[in-house]
């Protein structure tokens, strides 16, 4: 059966065809990291052929979290005849072994190419050089010749991609149950993305963060009382039973300068690999206590709550895969809408 959809990117409003269905949705994961679309993928009811990264410690970590899916440990942006073949190798093993047909099969093509070369300097050559993956992945997708597939990257990739021949929309984490505002691109075709669940703020998904800086390392201690607090703009009370204030900083700029910050009754700012420092105000004494989210909290504002570590991956290795994730509800979404 045939169906319609519409790219929801104002810059972008066409209509593509795409198969629906009751197909086996299959997946191949590229650049996978520790699984952020994989999970989603597998929550939206899909299977996986085969994710790739060519870190050993992310790979490690998504076996520890689906024991069932094949992971490869392969650096891509090699010869594109190659990987295809490679690729669907494992997509035919994956169709011999659950019994899938051709005519029943679905396959996604998936990927999430480096992007912090993308996200510095407009016309530096690390940009560049950061564009030579995505434009790879592109001319991969024109080899294999997926029946979907979708591309995630930094919002500044949109002005790599042409948008007469690669549909793309731009995604607000937080209109998919995610306690965030993470943009990130979605370029792509044969799915849909339409917003879910609206709106989650930080004390929504972790509502016991009040009052658990009450026991800070003596390092972490300050007496400061935060700029302007109380005077040209009062911090608003989180609470009524709580007597603390609280909010969190999500960027240090400059030493003389305010930092970037948020509070609880909001989305997160974009969870990345560098924390983000819990800060509590006792109103009484005006004593500050702080400390960074924990990596579980952090997988909880990406919307993997129940993300698991793997033994001997070190802990600033572990916050960078979860920087790294796309957060999983979006990957259900657009894998329940095949
Ligand atoms: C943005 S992260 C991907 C996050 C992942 N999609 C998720 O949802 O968790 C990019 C990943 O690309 C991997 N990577 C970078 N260059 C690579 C290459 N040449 N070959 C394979 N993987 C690569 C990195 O190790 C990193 O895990």
């Amino acid at each position: 059966m045939e169906s319609f959809y519409f790219v929801t990117d104002e810059s972008l409003n066409r209509c593509y065809p795409h198969t629906s269905s009751m197909k086996h949705k299959v997946l191949i994961d590229l650049f996978c990291g520790t699984g952020g679309f994989s999970h989603g993928w597998i929550q939206g009811g899909g299977g996986i052929a085969v994710s790739v990264d060519n870190w050993e410690d992310a790979l490690k970590n998504h076996a520890h979290n689906h024991p069932e899916v094949p992971v490869l440990n392969l650096s891509l942006g090699g010869d594109i005849e190659e990987t295809s073949d490679t690729l669907f190798a494992y997509l035919a093993t994956y169709c011999a072994e659950h019994d899938i047909e051709p005519e029943d099969l679905h396959f996604h093509l998936h990927g999430s190419p480096p992007c912090q070369a993308i996200s510095t300097a407009s016309h530096s050559r690390a940009s560049a050089d950061g564009y030579i993956m995505v434009q790879w992945f592109i001319d991969l997708v024109a080899r294999m010749n997926p029946d979907s597939w979708s591309m995630e990257n930094v919002v500044p990739v949109r002005k790599y991609l042409d948008t007469t021949s690669i549909p793309y929309v731009t995604v607000n984490s937080n209109d998919y149950g995610v306690a965030q505002k993470r943009k990130r691109v979605f370029a792509g075709e044969g799915w849909v993305l339409k917003p879910t669940n609206v709106g989650l703020t930080v004390q929504d998904v972790l509502p016991d963060l009040v009052g658990s800086t009450l026991e800070p390392s003596p390092y972490m201690r300050s007496k400061k009382r935060w700029t302007k607090l109380g005077v040209d703009k009062p911090f608003p009370t989180v609470t009524s039973c709580s007597p603390s204030q609280i909010r969190i900083v999500s960027r240090r700029r400059k030493a003389h300068e305010e930092p970037q910050s948020y509070t609880i009754d909001k989305p997160a700012h974009t969870i990345t690999q560098v924390n983000h420092i819990v800060e509590e105000i006792d109103e009484d004494t005006e004593e500050i206590t702080k400390r960074g989210f924990t990596l579980q909290e952090s997988a909880t504002l990406q919307g993997w709550p129940d993300l698991q570590f793997a033994e001997g991956i070190y802990a600033k290795s572990k916050r960078v895969m979860v920087g790294n994730m796309v957060c999983p509800p979006i990957a259900k979404v657009m894998c329940e809408s095949l």
